[in-house]
């Protein structure tokens, strides 16, 4: 049936289209997907704001900010729109999930809403579009993953990819929109996932991350509703695909991370040693207010283990500065906590009340601006200072580094990562973007290892 409605539609001349994306790597990852569905419709994705035909802002509505920005630059959009007034001009992501119909009320230049989980109905809105009405599509849905499609790489290096293996949330974090604007958890088919590793490893890339908001929570079910992979069976079946195709994960929800998933990471080489492990708070009351179900000492006892079976792995964290009614010995324990992890990097934020989210509804967000503003230098501080020692302990060591491209600065460097996920920067010479290196590293920065490539690696 759909396929007689597609043979009769006209040949359409390639138009296209450029998409923005704000958020996180599922977000961006998720533009990928669009950006696929978009060229079955015969889209290419453009660079050039210019020379599009739709535009995509694909939002995130994390934080405050982060929606201010989207709001700002849909006004940077409007002299686009007066040149070229059949352009159309489309908001898609949490933010469009979050505020719905309110972009069309708001801002006349928005033709389309789209929400994460309606991306396949993005064809037939812009077909409504063209025929003079707004489109809206913000429904949420139990069953998407976007399992079949082929994501198309943006911007890609075309050596590092991700891979959406699940969407949604069910932990409800007092502090945040994300439960609102993705709905439910659903873990996506293991083999579609597999059949996306092995492609892009044929393709050429060294290296894939596989995307949830809580991988550990991964779980593909039989028809009765049994278990039949979990994460770290999905982890060990991909590191399975080749021995120099590089596994990452993000992220790991303190409360679920298992022991399984720690002895499967020691097992396989090719899955890296590095964690990200987001704590949001070091202190338990606050920990039990943000609703995340685990507290300091679980925390400790945790990260202890981590550090048992996998003694090397990278850690990495998140971090929320001031949340309601956080006392000044709330936010000492955890500087603490920070003194004592000693986190590789951090992403450090202050609270941004959400609407709708259960801490706006039940607590004050009490803690003034300039106090949360200086809790927040507090913990950079410290983490600062722990990533430059932790980054000296390298010198003198060698490391096998994925060449990504090259460094920022100089196209006579390249950059890579070890498998902790620092940054390694060293001389071009002959190397290529996709090799192992064996890189020794003679000196370092707050965010990088650098140092010369000592051997070639081969598998
Ligand atoms: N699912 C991940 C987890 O459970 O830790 C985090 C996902 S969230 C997209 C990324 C980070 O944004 C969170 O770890 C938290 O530190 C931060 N964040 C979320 N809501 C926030 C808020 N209302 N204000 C400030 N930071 C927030
Ligand atoms: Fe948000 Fe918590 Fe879900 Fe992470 S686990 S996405 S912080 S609700
Ligand atoms: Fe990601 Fe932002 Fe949505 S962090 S899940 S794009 S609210």
């Amino acid at each position: 049936m759909n396929g007689d409605l597609e043979a009769k539609e006209p040949e359409k001349a390639i138009r296209n289209l450029y998409i923005e994306t704000y958020g996180c790597a599922m977000n961006f990852a998720d533009s990928e997907v669009v950006a696929s569905i978009m060229s079955d419709k015969g889209f290419r994705t453009t660079q050039n704001l210019a020379e599009a035909d739709v535009v995509f802002m694909n939002t995130c509505s994390i934080r405050d900010n982060a929606e201010a920005h989207v709001w700002g630059r849909i006004k940077e959009m409007k002299p686009y729109k007066r040149s070229n007034p059949g352009l159309i001009i489309g908001v898609l992501g949490c933010m469009a999930e979050r505020l719905k119909t309110q972009f069309l009320e708001k801002e006349q230049i928005i033709d389309i809403v789209v929400g994460p989980d309606a991306y396949r109905d993005i064809p037939q809105l812009i077909t409504q579009v063209e025929e003079g009405q707004k489109a809206v599509n913000v429904l949420l849905s139990r069953e998407e993953t976007y399992a079949e499609i082929t994501p198309v790489r943006l911007s890609s290096n075309g050596v590092t990819a991700f891979i959406s293996i699940m969407r949604g949330c069910d932990n409800m974090c007092s502090f945040c929109v994300v439960p609102f604007t993705r709905g439910r958890e659903r873990s996506r088919a293991s083999e579609s996932i597999l059949k996306e590793a092995r492609d892009l490893y044929e393709v050429g890339y060294k290296e894939v991350t596989l995307l949830g908001q809580n991988v550990d929570s991964y779980r593909e079910e039989d028809a009765d509703g049994n278990v039949i992979c979990n994460f770290a069976q999905l982890l060990e079946k991909v590191a399975q695909i080749a021995s120099d195709l590089r596994i990452r994960f993000s992220s790991s929800h303190p409360k679920d991370i298992t022991d399984e998933v720690l002895y499967t990471i020691k097992k396989y080489d090719n899955i890296c040693n590095y964690i990200h492990y987001p704590i949001q708070s070091g202190n338990s009351r606050v920990l039990k207010l943000m609703n995340r179900t685990y507290d300091r000492e679980w925390l400790e006892m945790r990260l202890a283990k981590i550090r048992e079976v996998l003694p090397d792995c990278g850690i990495s964290t998140d971090i929320i500065a001031g949340f309601c009614s956080e006392t000044e010995e709330e936010h000492q324990d955890t500087l603490s906590l920070f003194k004592e992890a000693k986190f590789n990097f951090a992403f450090m934020y202050q609270y941004s009340e959400r609407p709708g989210t259960l801490a706006a509804r039940r607590y004050a967000d009490d803690v003034p601006v300039d106090v949360k503003h200086r809790r927040l230098s507090e913990i950079i501080a410290i983490q600062s200072k722990n990533s430059i020692e932790l980054n000296h302990l390298e010198i003198g060591k060698t490391h096998i580094v994925l060449i990504e491209g090259f460094s920022k600065r100089s196209e006579d460097d390249l950059r890579g990562r070890n498998d902790k996920s620092q940054v390694v920067i060293f001389p071009r010479e002959h190397y290529q973007k996709g090799q192992y290196v064996k890189v020794l590293i003679e000196r370092v920065t707050q965010t990088s290892l650098i140092g010369k490539v000592v051997e070639e690696v081969k598998f």
